[in-house]
Order: structure tokens, then C-alpha cells, then sequence
């Protein structure tokens, strides 16, 4: 099976062993605690679920720099993406050693993970700019991403982490939820070689059912995991619960049986476009994955982003070898109306513009939230019944 990035064997930060996290939420108790933003709550899920293999825990001042600005620890680790707890308020945590991780996401905030403290350091006002300004190539405070960084504070808390719970996740997803190390596990068991991971934050529409269709006939894939955001989203996007919803229905009635695994994983939507594409690569070769489907304004929102830089940063930014994984560059795929499909763009060079009805999430969107019907271009039947109905009970209140 293809290698964890970084190392031989995935080394989850969740604390497996019964009486030891047992003892260590004990611990916790009587440790001063940090109450985390979602962001770090998010960091702090991945890294228990050994997505963010190899990484300890939260990034120093230093480190978080480097891979902003040219995606790499000090120490030559390649990573596209600072993972760090910032903190307005450290005040109760000055001079502790150890401290406990409190979880912004859950009521009654109890303990997510116990930090071991390295570093407590400040960024100047340049520094959160600077690094916004890497990861999202914009500084539009009108970005969601850029919005909720800026927000984030100043105080950066660096050092390992072990993880205690997967926050609201397990509960609430109890069957889409999964660890890194689970998914593994199941591609293990299931025989699979060649899987082709699929990044979603929308319930799957026609373009997405046959980009995966489509990626997992072009790479001779023997399965493909459906690999879908259960985090925050920005305001408009659809809830994890209705997309997993849909996806299960898609799945159920339109894939042959024991090609996909439905799956999803805890962490918040960054809308960073291509950076956030080389994340989601790492994350995807550390379950196992051997290819990561990336199409048009992946991971994108609004038009910060060229519609394929997502896949051109894997040229501009990634250097030879820094991966194993391999990315699967899709066209923008539509409704042919001439040929009565979904397509890729590039396999029907004889169309005109007009011959396609174009397709994407924010259309879907668009289109629910004004009570339109969606037509079978757009998504299969079921899958819109299950849609339709979750705006109309939004818009009854
Ligand atoms: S994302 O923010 O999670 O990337 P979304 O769930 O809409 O958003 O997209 C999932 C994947 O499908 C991404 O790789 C995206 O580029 C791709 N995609 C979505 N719609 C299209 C389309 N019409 N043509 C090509 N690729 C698409």
C-alpha cells in the first residue's frame, strides 16, 4: 500500500489505549486549559486521526512561516498548509508545561487533547498578512478563508498533542466519520490497490458521480473512496447530514456494489483553492489513496481562483517526488446536449459552448435556494428529492 507522507507507518496522535486516555483525561482536569478556536479543534481531529501524518502537533512561529511562504518545515518536511493554535488570550496558560485542550465545538467545551507546550510566541500584524496572503493568494477580507484566519489571533501555542476524543464528529457521523488509519485499514481488507480519492463539500451532482466514474476507468482504479468535508462550511453550503444523505442515495442506486466507500472526514472547509488541493492531497495519500481527483475550482469559492490553478500548483509549487499520491486532472466536465451525458470538456472537442449545460455546486445552490426544480442534468432524481426537500423545510422555517 502506498506510504504515509512522511514516514513508514501513520502515526495517529489519538490515544488508542483505554485505561491511558483514561488516565490522561484525569490528567486533563487538573491542567491549565486553552479554549481552542475550530480551526485548532480542527487541526488537533486531524492530527488524532493520523491525516496529518507525520506531524507531532502545532507548528512554532518559525515553522508555520516556512510553510506559508514556501511549503516546508525548518526541518525540510514537505507541507502546504501551517497547522497551528492560535489564541487571542494565553494568559492562562503562560509558563505551563502541559496543558489541556478544551473543544470550542461540544457543549460544555470538555477536553479534546493534551498539549505539551513548546513555544508560546507572538506573529506581528506582517507575519498573519504574509501568511494569509501565501495560503490564500488574496488578502479580500470578503474571503471566508482569509476572514476566519485573520480572526484567528496573534498568539501561536506550538507543541505535540495527544488526542483524547474526536470531538462532535464520531457522534454525529457515526457512519461516515472516519480515521485516517480506519480507512486504511478497510482498503486493506477490501484488497483495493488503485483507490481514487474523491474531495467533496456539496452533495454530488451528475459532474461529480462521473468525475469519479470517469477517474476510476482512466486510472484502472479498483475502487473509489468518496471522501467528504463534515466540518464548518461558509454560509450558503449545504450541511454534512443532507449531503450525506444525498451521497448514500447516489451511491445506492448508481455504482456498481463494492466500487465506493462513503467516508468523511473532521475538519473545517479553508476555501484556499490550490493550497488547500496539495492538503488535500497529503491527507489522501495518508489513508491510502493512490490518486486524488482534482477538477475545476477545487476547494475554491467566489472567483479568487483560476479555474485550474488547483491543478497547476502541482507543477508550480510541489516539488518531484514530495508526493506519492498522483492527481487526477479533470476537465470541466458538463451535460452534452448533443450526446445526452456527462462529459469531460476535453473528450468532446466538436462542441460549441452552447452545446453544454454547465454544471456546478453553486448552481445546484443557487438554484434550490430560489425553489427551482433540479433538472436530470444537474442531479439524479432522488438525489434532488432529497435536496429539494431539505430548502423547502429551510424556507418553511
Ligand atoms: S470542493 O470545494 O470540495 O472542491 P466540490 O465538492 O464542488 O467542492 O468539488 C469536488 C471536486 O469536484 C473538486 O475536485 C472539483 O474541482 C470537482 N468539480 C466539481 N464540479 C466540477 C465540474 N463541473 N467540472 C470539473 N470538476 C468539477
Amino acid at each position: 500500500m502506498i506510504k504515509p507522507h512522511g514516514s513508514e507507518q501513520l502515526q495517529p496522535r489519538f490515544v488508542y489505549d483505554a485505561a491511558r486516555n483514561e488516565a490522561l483525561q484525569k490528567e486533563a482536569e487538573g491542567l491549565p486549559s486553552l479554549l481552542l478556536n475550530s480551526a485548532a479543534a480542527a487541526n488537533a481531529v486531524m492530527l488524532g486521526a493520523g491525516y496529518f501524518n507525520p506531524l507531532t502537533g502545532y507548528m512554532n512561529r518559525a515553522d508555520a512561516l516556512s510553510v506559508a511562504a514556501n511549503l516546508h518545515t525548518t526541518a525540510g518536511l514537505f507541507w502546504p498548509v501551517p497547522v497551528v493554535n492560535l489564541t487571542h488570550d494565553a494568559s492562562a496558560i503562560r509558563g505551563a508545561k502541559r496543558i489541556a485542550l478544551r473543544d470550542p465545538n461540544v457543549p460544555g467545551n470538555p477536553v479534546l487533547a493534551i498539549q505539551d507546550v513548546e513555544a508560546i510566541e507572538e506573529f506581528t500584524e506582517a507575519e498573519i498578512s504574509a501568511m494569509a496572503e501565501k495560503i490564500f493568494r488574496t488578502l479580500d477580507p470578503k474571503h471566508p478563508g482569509v476572514s476566519t484566519f485573520a480572526g484567528l489571533g496573534r498568539t501561536v501555542v506550538s507543541g505535540p498533542i495527544e488526542v483524547l476524543n474526536f470531538s462532535y464528529f464520531q457522534q454525529e457521523f457515526p457512519d461516515t466519520f472516519r480515521t485516517a488509519v480506519e480507512i486504511r485499514n478497510e482498503i486493506a481488507e477490501r484488497g483495493w490497490k488503485t483507490v481514487v480519492a474523491f474531495q467533496t463539500r456539496n452533495p454530488m451532482h451528475r459532474a461529480h458521480e462521473e468525475l469519479c466514474k470517469m477517474a476510476k476507468e482512466a486510472v484502472g482504479g479498483d475502487g473509489v473512496l468518496i471522501h467528504m468535508l463534515l466540518g464548518k462550511l461558509k454560509a450558503g453550503d449545504i450541511p454534512a447530514h443532507i449531503r450525506d444523505a444525498a451521497i448514500r442515495k447516489m451511491v445506492e442506486l448508481y455504482f456498481p456494489a463494492n466500487t465506493v466507500m462513503i467516508t468523511g472526514y473532521g475538519f473545517d472547509m479553508l476555501y484556499a483553492g490550490p493550497r488547500e488541493a496539495v492538503l488535500h492531497a497529503v491527507f489522501r495519500q495518508n489513508c491510502g489513496c493512490t490518486h486524488l481527483i482534482v477538477g475545476r475550482d477545487h476547494a475554491g469559492v467566489g472567483s479568487y481562483y483560476g479555474a485550474f490553478d488547483a491543478q497547476t500548483v502541482f507543477d508550480e509549487e510541489v516539488p518531484a517526488g514530495a508526493l506519492e499520491i498522483q492527481i487526477f486532472r479533470a476537465d470541466n466536465t458538463a451535460f452534452s446536449k448533443k450526446l445526452g451525458k456527462v462529459v469531460m470538456m476535453r473528450d468532446a472537442p466538436d462542441h460549441e459552448a452552447d452545446d453544454f449545460v454547465q454544471l456546478s455546486g453553486t448552481k445546484v445552490r443557487e438554484m434550490l435556494a430560489a425553489g427551482m426544480d433540479l433538472p436530470m442534468e444537474f442531479a439524479r432524481p432522488e438525489v434532488a428529492r432529497i435536496l429539494m426537500g431539505y430548502y423547502q423545510s429551510e424556507a418553511a422555517g
